[in-house]
């Protein structure tokens, strides 16, 4: 007979704060991420917009909430050359994005403009440097022409002249993006090597905010590339080690996005499940070199990658959103929650209309992905104190194989709330399951929770409502201990006080 599904949570044991970071987003000068995405133009459009950002695209976010966003890039990172995207946009020259369907890139949305909106949204900044193409000198001066104080070099003079007189915050340096493939095609030995020569140039000079700088990380398993970059970057020189993983089936033959068969969501839950082995081992190598943890690892990069929607660009990554994406980000974000010790940055790819998007549009159209639902509801955990949990779950069997169908984080939030977000990827079974918070006791329980019909369901631009989240009534609570019913591929955030 299978165990039953429990959940224990130690109170006592809490000690680690959940980066609000952690629940980031990346931005790429990337089909219509950008363009006909977050900016449309301060011009020839009848959609509302501010300084060419679309009103409900903003207000949007702001109630999701976007503590990071990641930008130019991606790939496009390391052709970019921010001094193309600054000036009057007369003025601004094109170029082709070469790695994104050599659309033309006309510079309309530069450097001001993403900071701009950074602070619109409430949101840090993360620079994504060019390393693969540029220059160390070309990189200093980016620093040096939005964070420096006026008057102290050409830089700032021509920050003025764009009409930005005081500096902007910009929280994160990155140096390259993927310097193992599109960056560069480098070795880790090499791209060590380039980024401290980088890295020396990029100094906060008389500047008193220090730079937060976030070395090109490791794909997936690769764990030689964190051995090395460990090994050979002064620890003076980088705060934070990238990681990308996508949860994709295969990349020769990804399936399709909505209308998947089971054994297509079983592997793509292997690979995002998967997540929680790559984080431990890779924190095991740095854990060497860093046994106090002061370095982060940031997983710039995560989601689930398909194919795109038939009759649009391939070079666009333009794909829907179903249940199955739910059950990724719920997932993954309760692994991030749970290694808050050393992932103290995430960035979904990407924010809207490219991969896995919180958002998509068509047009005036706009809808909310049960993705983004899954961030919204999530946002409780957002700087909050870890709870550390142990899990045991029955399996999800498919075809002989299984995976564990519960996953689970918690954390107390700065008024004493515990919140506990559960997830149950199994499409077949609803599960019940009991929890018992050790150290702590509650008076009242209340819950919100994401579910459909069948797990390939999404928001359309038809029906932009379908997935949308609802009261939870599942939960019965006596003293510290609860039980809970999760529906078949449902999200569950529950809060007790
Ligand atoms: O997110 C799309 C692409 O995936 C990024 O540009 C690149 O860094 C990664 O390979």
């Amino acid at each position: 007979k299978e165990n039953a599904n429990t959940i224990t949570i130690n109170v006592a044991e809490a000690k680690d704060t959940i980066n609000k970071n952690i629940y980031g987003h990346f931005s790429e000068h990337l089909g219509r991420c950008i363009y006909d995405g977050l900016y449309i133009g301060d011009s020839n459009t009848t959609i509302p917009n501010k300084n060419g950002i679309r009103l409900d695209v903003l207000a949007a976010l702001k109630k999701m909430k976007v503590p990071v966003l990641r930008w130019p890039g991606g790939c496009f990172a390391d052709t970019y050359h921010w001094k193309d995207g600054v000036g009057p946009k007369a003025n601004r020259p094109s170029m082709l994005n070469v790695w994104w369907g050599n659309t033309k890139e006309d510079n309309s949305f530069g450097t001001n403009e993403f900071l701009n909106l950074c602070e619109e949204l409430g949101a840090e900044a993360y620079l994504s440097g060019n390393v693969g193409s540029g220059t160390p000198g070309e990189l200093s001066d980016w620093i040096k022409y939005t964070t420096h104080p006026n008057g102290s070099s050409p830089m700032t003079d021509l920050r003025q002249a764009s009409g930005r007189t005081i500096p902007w915050k910009v929280g994160f340096w990155g140096l390259g993006n993927e310097a193992w493939g599109c960056g560069g095609n480098m070795t880790a030995e090499h791209y060590a090597n380039i980024y401290r020569q980088y890295a020396t140039f990029m100094t906060d000079w008389n500047n008193s905010d220090k730079l937060y700088r976030i070395a090109s990380g490791a794909s997936d398993d690769d764990y030689h590339w964190t051995e090395v970059l460990m090994k050979n970057l002064p620890a003076s020189m980088f705060d934070a080690l990238g990681l990308h993983h996508y949860s994709v089936i295969d990349w020769g033959k990804k399936g399709p996005a909505t209308n998947f068969s089971e054994k297509e969501y079983f592997i793509t839950m292997q690979r995002a499940l998967l997540m929680e082995e790559l984080i431990t081992k890779h924190s095991a190598v740095m854990d060497k070199y860093d046994p106090e943890k002061k370095k982060a690892l940031a997983v710039d990069e995560w989601g689930g990658w398909y194919e795109v929607e038939p009759g649009t660009n391939p070079a666009f990554l333009y794909q829907q959103n179903t249940m199955r994406d739910a059950m990724i980000a719920g997932s993954n974000l309760n692994i991030f929650n749970n290694h808050a010790d050393r992932v103290k940055m995430a960035n979904l790819a990407q924010i809207i209309n490219v991969l896995q998007a919180v958002i998509l549009t068509e047009g005036e159209k706009m809808i909310l992905t049960p993705t983004y639902h899954v961030m919204e509801m999530y946002n409780v955990h957002h700087d909050a104190l870890m709870l550390p949990l142990q899990v045991t779950s029955q399996d999800y069997v498919h075809e002989k194989e299984s995976l564990k169908a519960i996953n689970a984080s918690a954390s107390k939030d700065k008024d004493g709330v515990t919140h506990i977000s559960l997830v149950n990827i199994d499409p077949n079974k609803e599960h019940s399951i009991t929890i018992n918070v050790n150290g702590a006791s509650y008076k009242t329980v209340s819950g919100r929770i994401l579910r459909s019909a069948k797990m390939q369901d999404y928001n359309s631009f038809e029906n932009p409502g379908k997935i949308s989240p609802a009261e939870f009534k599942d939960a019965s609570l006596s003293g510290n201990s609860l039980t809970v019913k999760l529906p078949p591929t449902s999200v569950v955030v529950l809060a007790l006080k």
